[in-house]
């Protein structure tokens, strides 16, 4: 059992999303792709599991979101959602699946939600992707938005600098906040913007906002699991927004670099691990 404090050991639900809101308290979100990394932050007592798209990045070493596909986000999130108990298990509609077409996106959705057993879905994009909201939403498919840095758009933005530092693109970024959450959002992700900003979107929007890189202002934290863990690829450029809770990387390396010098000098296994 988790030896942090469980206000509520039911199930999360994206209406809890919306209580915690009210009531001030914190959501707690991380990532995970797989059925034991998921299993291990569920009975940790996380309120929220994201089946992100970042896994292109963390599992398969793509250096963007954008080559994954429909099927292999249904086995990430399948994983995951099979492992967790309490958390509410959050997935990222991968790219080209909801943009520009939302009869494709409610296809999309719907193979998301039957196939994998998760909870909700979230989709980058604002105005620009309101049709195809409104169309998974009417499904009875709660959603969540993801505003600032999507990494879908990497393309249009050209590298992951902070967003909507100027006025025009803080503005759009508030206005299309404000949109989603009268289309029926239950939560929105803020990334990489400033702390002043998403502060301003979680006072005037009622969905539930989870900040990356977006101060300590929002209603919630997501953050990516592996980052948080240091278990990334060797050339991974840690970003300031993430805090390092453990050096697995370091550990999982000492680890192997102990079983490989008892294989060489032939101690493992002795007499014990034996038959
Ligand atoms: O794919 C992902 O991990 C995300 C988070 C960075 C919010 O979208």
């Amino acid at each position: 059992m988790s030896k942090y404090i469980v206000s509520d050991p039911r199930k999360v639900t994206t209406k809890r999303f919306g209580e915690m809101k009210a009531r001030g308290e914190r959501i707690s979100m991380l990532t995970s792709y797989d059925y034991t990394m998921a299993s291990i932050v569920d009975q940790a007592g996380i309120d929220a599991i994201l089946v992100g798209d970042s896994a292109a990045n963390v599992m398969a070493g793509y250096n963007t979101t954008l080559p994954i596909t429909l099927d292999q986000m249904i086995y990430h999130a399948s994983s995951v959602a099979r492992a967790v108990k309490r958390a509410l298990v959050l997935v990222d509609m991968p790219f080209g699946t909801y943009q520009g077409n939302a009869d494709l996106a409610l296809e999309c959705a719907v193979r998301i939600m039957k196939e994998s057993g998760a909870d909700a879905l979230k989709l980058e994009g604002g105005i620009e992707i309101a049709e195809s909201v409104k169309k998974i939403l009417s499904a009875g498919i709660p959603i969540c938005a993801h505003l600032g840095l999507t990494p879908q758009s990497i393309n249009k933005f050209g590298g992951y600098t902070v967003r909507a530092k100027d006025e025009e693109e803080a503005e759009k970024l508030l206005s299309d906040a404000k949109i989603l959450d009268e289309l029926g959002c239950f939560a929105i992700v803020l990334e990489k913007i400033p702390a002043a900003l998403a502060s301003k979107v979680t006072q005037n929007v009622k969905a539930a906002t989870i900040g990356i890189g977006a101060g300590n202002a929002t209603d919630g934290q997501v953050l990516v699991v592996n980052d948080m863990l240091s278990m990334d690829c060797a050339d991974f450029k840690k970003p300031r927004f993430v805090r390092t809770y453990a050096n697995l990387g370091d550990i999982i390396t000492d680890a192997v670099g102990n079983y490989i010098q008892d294989v060489k000098g032939n101690s493992f296994p002795n007499a014990d691990e034996s038959y």
